[in-house]
């Protein structure tokens, strides 16, 4: 069986909808902190159980009878989210699973620019430490074009920090990978790096947008301070400016430079571009 966790969230969502394609619903589990949400699911034959990661017995409960554990990282942002990923991982361990998978990111380690990737780096060393089989996906970003870019729609124009390059994946194809993984008869180990084939800048959004609109769509860097400023006048708070532009520095050392063909390889396709993701969006 496999077991999954944020199956009532958006990219695990996605994920147990690809792996209903490949499995029996019989075969698949959910542990959820709110099985009402999940009735979509039990009404097509999928086990849902209840547990969040402050619960472990609740967890061991969902997990019974997991080969394969499919974790989600933590959106809680209140909570030790390190020591949510480890109840989780060790609860795993006690229900006897013989693989967990965990949704990690593009660019993990202990001392990176970006810190939120320490959450990542600490939750793949308990993995490797759990003595059962274990696998990251360390996804590119992703997530609503217009949050990265601002209201480029009214104005034409994608003003931000300075940026360099990254990878920014369609949700929906890091979620049919995760299936793909799921049901693998060669499962791959350790961390992976799910990302486009080659990475983009900020520039080449403000390109596709302009293909995409005919209209031309600006480039504009704005000086970091200038920019933190910019979001706080506008009701951001400093912390939540100041981190989000730690994305921004952190692309432009170069830190998610790298691409890897292993997404395009699990989708038998090339995963979807920015332009593909900013026509979708224009288009919903
Ligand atoms: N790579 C990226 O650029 C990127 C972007 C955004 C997020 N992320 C990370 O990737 C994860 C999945 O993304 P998403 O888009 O699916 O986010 P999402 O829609 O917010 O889903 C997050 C899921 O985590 C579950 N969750 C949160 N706290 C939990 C807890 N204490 N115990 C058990 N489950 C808990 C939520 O449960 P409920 O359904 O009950 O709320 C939800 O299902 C996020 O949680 C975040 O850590 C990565």
């Amino acid at each position: 069986m496999i077991v999954m966790t944020g199956a009532t969230g958006t990219l695990n969502g996605a994920t147990v909808d690809h792996l209903l394609k490949h499995v029996p619903p019989t075969r698949i589990g959910v542990s959820v902190r709110d099985p009402e949400r999940a009735k979509h699911l039990a009404d097509r034959g999928v086990r849902v159980r209840q547990g969040s990661y402050d619960e472990p017995e609740a967890l061991r409960h969902s997990f019974a009878d997991a080969e394969q554990v499919l974790l989600v990282s933590s959106s809680d942002v209140t909570a030790d989210v390190v020591r949510q990923h480890r109840t989780a991982i060790d609860a795993a361990v006690d229900a006897g699973a013989h693989r967990i998978v965990y949704t990690s990111a593009h660019g993990t380690g202990v001392d990176t620019p970006y810190p939120p990737l320490a959450i990542h780096a600490a939750t793949e060393q308990h993995l490797e430490a759990s003595g059962v089989a274990w696998t990251a996906l360390r996804n590119g970003f992703y997530g609503d074009p217009d949050q990265l870019l601002g209201p480029w729609r009214a104005t034409g124009v994608i003003a931000k920090p300075a940026d360099g390059p990254f990878s920014w994946v369609d949700r929906r194809d890091a979620a049919e990978a995760a299936a793909a993984i799921l049901t693998s008869t060669a499962p791959l180990d350790g961390a992976i790096d799910l990302t486009l084939s080659a990475p983009v800048t900020l520039a080449d959004f403000a390109r596709a947008a302009s293909e995409l609109t005919g209209r031309h769509v600006e480039r504009v860097v704005i000086e970091d301070e200038t920019w933190v400023a910019d979001e706080m006048a506008h009701g951001t708070p400093e912390a939540v400016a100041r981190f989000t532009l730690s994305m921004f520095q952190a692309t432009r050392s170069g830190h998610f430079a790298g691409s890897d063909p292993t997404l395009a390889r699990l989708l038998g396709r090339e995963p979807r571009s920015i332009g593909d993701q900013l026509a979708d969006r224009l288009a919903s």
